[in-house]
């Protein structure tokens, strides 16, 4: 059976790939952000994941407002990204593993979920960036380090999935991952948030104090979002912090207790309150 080792969830703003592109990791702007990094990096390296299952949002790469899946998952044999006009270079398709990606298919509908099946999928920043901060390395021409499944959730285009409904797409996540018949050993990612608001009369909106309370709760009690409705999170983090929604799936899928190995949040990264959380299921 497989192993879930733990999850990593972590913002995923589009001017970070542009400051990775130009090296400005040492930059005064940049190094705040980019220090919470090495720990989890070392914690990777050790755990030795095979491939991640990567829940994130698409920003209208893949999906546009015409069709907008509420879940969808890829079974592609790789994930090509392509210019989203944020300045960030197109990389090299990460590969896909399609024996994990057509088991969490099955399971997933099995346990009720009517996701969209994807055999072909472009992947957007909300994608790349995460692994790229995870498994640093020039991308346009080394290969990936790494397998990975894309779990897609619309946190844009209203009406989204409930928290309460998100938690449970994480627990069913969780036992397909753990019933796949594999000696891989698997990681999960959540990307987005955390409090971000990017257009409207509250543009630039950032609430540390709800985000920082997330963060402590994700650890210890993560039913605790769960209280909350959609429009709730809205107002507490602005209508692109909503994206906290892919950590709490994430999340869910750690099967038991979790180990807190490292948390980092700095503000402002772009309009984005920057986060990092890496959690281990070895407890
Ligand atoms: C920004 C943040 C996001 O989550 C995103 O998808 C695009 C832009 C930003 O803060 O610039
Ligand atoms: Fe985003």
């Amino acid at each position: 059976m497989a192993t879930i080792v733990g999850a990593v969830t972590t913002s995923h703003v589009p001017a970070i790939g542009a400051a990775i592109a130009r090296g400005l990791e040492d930059d005064p702007y940049w190094q705040p952000f980019f220090a919470g990094y090495p720990p989890v990096r070392e914690w990777l390296r050790e755990r030795r994941p095979d491939v991640a299952v990567v829940v994130y949002n698409d920003h209208g790469l893949n999906f546009f407002l015409d069709k907008m899946p509420t879940f969808a998952v890829g079974a592609a044999p790789q994930y090509p990204n392509a210019d989203e006009g944020w300045g960030i270079p197109t990389l090299l398709p990460v590969p896909g593993d399609e024996d994990l990606s057509w088991h969490l298919v099955e399971s997933l509908v099995e346990a009720e979920f009517d996701i969209v099946t994807c055999q072909e999928m472009l992947v957007d920043h909300a994608f790349t960036i995460p692994l790229a901060l995870l498994w640093p390395g020039d991308r346009a021409r080394e290969p990936w380090p790494i397998r990975a499944v894309p779990i897609c959730v619309n946190t844009v285009l209203f009406p989204l999935p409930s928290v309460r409904r998100c938690y449970k797409l994480g627990e069913a996540l969780g036992r397909a991952i753990a019933a796949w018949e594999s000696d891989a050993r698997v990681l999960l990612v959540g990307t987005g948030g955390l409090s971000h608001q990017l257009d409207g009369r509250r543009a630039g909106f950032i609430n540390k104090a709800f985000d920082l309370l997330f963060m402590d709760k994700l650890v210890s009690d993560p039913q605790w979002i769960t209280q909350y409705g959609i429009l709730d999170l809205v107002e507490l983090t602005g209508t692109q912090g909503v994206e906290l929604l892919n950590w709490v799936i994430a999340r869910a899928a750690l099967p038991g207790a979790v180990r807190k190995v490292h948390a980092h949040y700095h503000i402002p990264i772009s309009n984005t309150a920057a986060g990092l959380l890496a959690l281990a299921a070895d407890s």
